[in-house]
Formats: C-alpha cells, sequence, structure tokens
C-alpha cells in the first residue's frame, strides 16, 4: 500500500492496514485464474484466508475504535456501523463460497479491495486528519 492518499500517519493503524492489504492480496495469489468458477480445494483455501481476514479486520477495527474514542471523534459512530457492515458483507460471501456457489475469485477479491479502498480513503483517512489535530 504505497498510496499517499491511504497513509493516516498513526503508524499503528497504518502498519495494519499494510497488514491487511497484504492478506487480499493472498487471496488473489491463491487462485491462478480468478476469473473461472473455484474447485472445492481452492474454495477451501479462500474460506480459510477470509477467516484469517475476519479476525485480523476485528483486531483492526477494535484498534481504530480505540484511537477514535480516546479522541472523541464525532465519526465515530459511522466508522463503527461500516466496520459491521464489511464483517456482515464477509460473512454472506463465505455462506455462498461454504454452500457451493460457483463464485469466481476475482468477485471475492473485488469485493475486499473495493471496500477496503473506498473505507480507508473516505473514512480513515479523514480521521487521521482528525487526529493529528487533536
Ligand atoms: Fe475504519
Ligand atoms: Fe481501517
Amino acid at each position: 500500500m504505497s498510496d499517499e492518499e491511504l497513509v493516516l500517519d498513526i503508524p499503528e493503524i497504518d502498519e495494519q492496514h499494510q497488514t491487511f492489504h497484504e492478506m487480499m492480496s493472498k487471496i488473489g495469489q491463491l487462485v491462478p485464474d480468478m476469473y473461472k468458477p473455484m474447485d472445492d480445494d481452492q474454495v477451501d483455501d479462500v474460506v480459510d484466508a477470509l477467516y484469517d481476514l475476519r479476525e485480523f479486520a476485528l483486531l483492526h477495527f477494535r484498534t481504530e475504535e480505540d484511537y477514535m474514542s480516546e479522541v472523541d471523534y464525532p465519526e465515530l459512530e459511522q466508522q463503527k456501523s461500516e466496520h459491521e457492515r464489511f464483517l456482515t458483507d464477509l460473512t454472506r460471501m463465505e455462506a455462498e463460497l461454504m454452500n457451493g456457489s460457483a463464485i469466481p475469485a476475482i468477485k471475492v477479491y473485488n469485493f475486499l479491495n473495493d471496500w477496503y479502498r473506498d473505507h480507508v480513503r473516505n473514512l480513515d483517512k479523514p480521521f487521521g486528519e482528525f487526529y493529528s489535530k487533536n
């Protein structure tokens, strides 16, 4: 994650975003042809990777929300509900995969990547600016 626009200048959070990004990229690498429906082994690998990503996301969201409540960040509730929405969508995607829907890996990857970039740019980054002034 080299994009300047995604850096908050809060080292602990930036490191976690970096890790999140690496875990996401790993999912992209599990499946050589991301546009084809996955076979059973690939689905198992992706489901395992999503499980790890969820665990890490929980830690990250807790960390971020702690930083926010520490400085009475006015957008904390919006952050909480967006974090919650991500976890709900992630659960839905895991369930679809486990129920045998023929989802290509690219759909999983795009879901993660779109959420991540959009969330960090539009919600986390403004917090970085707020935090530096408080
Ligand atoms: Fe966030
Ligand atoms: Fe974040």
